[in-house]
């Protein structure tokens, strides 16, 4: 039998647990070896112990003085968003009007869908994300569009149709009935075809029907295996509107749950507004909350409560939210995701944001052994990233004493420009152009 072996060598870095809870999160080879067997983790180790278990002319790749990684996972961000990104709006029911839905309009043509969607998965593979949980529009085709870009491209992605059957403009409406009808045949041709998967995407409560959650919710029951994604409790003025529009609601979150929409592999986008209740009925439904800092801070839509949500045990994970979020890069998500932890008297230590964006992302999307890690037989989705990227983090991590430095100042002063090389499925997807 013929395999395809691929062997890296660089310091390696992985989780096997929550830094947060456990002494032993993480698996550390300052000089590791990485062997890759058609597009699987084979093994993850130190290059002494490793490199004899190679036959005989086994190509090693050599990324010495590099960290070889999981891809990073962003659990929340708009494709379509892409080209509005930095649009300046006071607060988000405004940015939606002003700028989202025209944006969206667009994807009606599926060329310009696929030309955004390929423009989009280029951008995330340039900062090192090999999976993200993607929003289209309300059109089917922007789906098309989207998996059919992933899978050219070979990605782990998720993504789904946006529902949305009222409080928007006509040209982006449909209605309960349609929007089930077509999110299920969406999932029928894409939910586990290669590698793409459905997400069940009721934009957010204030532009569905009942009826529309109500549909939502019978799908993610009759097809279990599916995600759903939505927005929840990001913004003062958002809540108050769900407040009026569902008065018999105990809160925000409470909607979704009276529809059977609270369950493992369902996503929720932002969870700044949350009361006890609502953060130990996610943790007991293993929903899971995405955290957005650059797009809260942009929006000024408040700031996610890292204490409360750990003390009530709720499966964490961060995203970009682009375009609400203002870069497509993890690395400077997890920047401003310290400091509004520092904002909230909360301290989240960079072993725990990479954490966060690699493991903890795939454990909040019961994708645990699948992506995310090194453990033998998981997908080998692996950036390359290069510390001495620009002359200042080459003199910062030069003088870095210690692994949790290392990775706090890639943390707060990488971008894109640190990812040397991103892998899909064990083949190239980026290299970073050097000058
Ligand atoms: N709430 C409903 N739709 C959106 C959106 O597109 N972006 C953000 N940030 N929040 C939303
Ligand atoms: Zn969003």
């Amino acid at each position: 039998m013929t395999t395809n072996l691929q062997a890296y060598r660089g310091s390696l870095l992985h989780f096997l647990a929550d830094p947060a809870f456990s002494d032993q999160s993480h698996d550390w080879h300052e000089d590791g070896l990485l062997i890759v067997e058609d597009g699987k983790i084979q093994a993850a180790g130190d290059y002494a112990a490793l490199r004899a278990s190679l036959p005989p002319g086994t190509l090693v790749h050599d990324y010495s003085g590099k960290l070889l990684m999981p891809g990073f996972i962003d659990t929340h961000i708009h494709y379509p968003q892409t080209d509005m990104i930095a649009s300046p709006s006071e607060g988000l029911l405004p940015w939606l009007e002003t700028y989202t839905f025209p944006s969206e309009r667009q994807f009606e043509d599926s060329a310009h869908a696929a030309n955004v969607a390929d423009f989009f998965l280029d951008e995330l593979l340039r900062c090192g994300t090999t999976t993200a949980m993607v929003y289209c529009t309300v059109h089917p085709q922007s789906v098309d569009a989207f998996f059919t870009a992933s899978e050219q491209r070979g990605l782990r992605m998720v993504a789904g149709k946006v529902m949305m059957d009222r409080n928007c403009p006509d040209f982006l409406r449909d209605t309960a009935e349609t929007s089930a009808r077509d999110t299920e045949a969406l999932i029928r041709h894409w939910h586990k075809r290669g590698r793409s998967l459905y997400a069940i995407t009721p934009r957010f409560a204030p532009t569905s029907t009942e009826r529309q959650l109500q549909l939502a919710g019978e799908l993610a029951a009759a097809y279990p295996d599916t995600f759903i994604q939505t927005h929840v409790s990001e913004n003062e003025a958002e809540c108050a509107w769900v407040r009026e529009l569902f008065p018999n609601a105990r809160s925000y979150i409470d909607v979704y749950d009276s529809y059977g929409m609270l369950r493992p592999r369902a996503m929720y986008g932002h969870c700044i507004w949350l009361d006890e209740q609502d953060r130990r009925r996610m943790a007991e439904t293993q929903s899971a909350a995405a955290i957005c800092p650059t797009s809260n801070l942009f929006l000024g839509s408040g700031l996610f409560d890292f204490e409360r949500a750990d003390d009530a045990g709720v499966l964490l994970s961060l995203a970009t939210d682009v375009g609400g979020g203002t870069s497509f890069s993890m690395l400077q998500t997890m920047n401003e995701a310290y400091k509004v932890a520092r904002l909230k008297g909360s301290y989240l230590p960079a072993l725990r944001m990479f954490y966060l964006a690699t493991l903890g992302a795939a454990r909040s999307m019961q994708l645990e052994g699948t992506i995310g890690s090194f453990a033998p037989g998981a997908e080998a989705d692996f950036i390359v990233i290069d510390p001495q990227a620009t002359p200042l983090l080459q003199r910062r991590t030069s003088r870095s004493n210690s692994l949790e430095e290392l990775l706090f100042a890639l943390a707060l002063l990488g971008d894109d420009r640190a990812i040397a090389a991103t892998y899909a499925a064990g083949r190239q997807v980026h290299v970073r152009e050097t000058t």
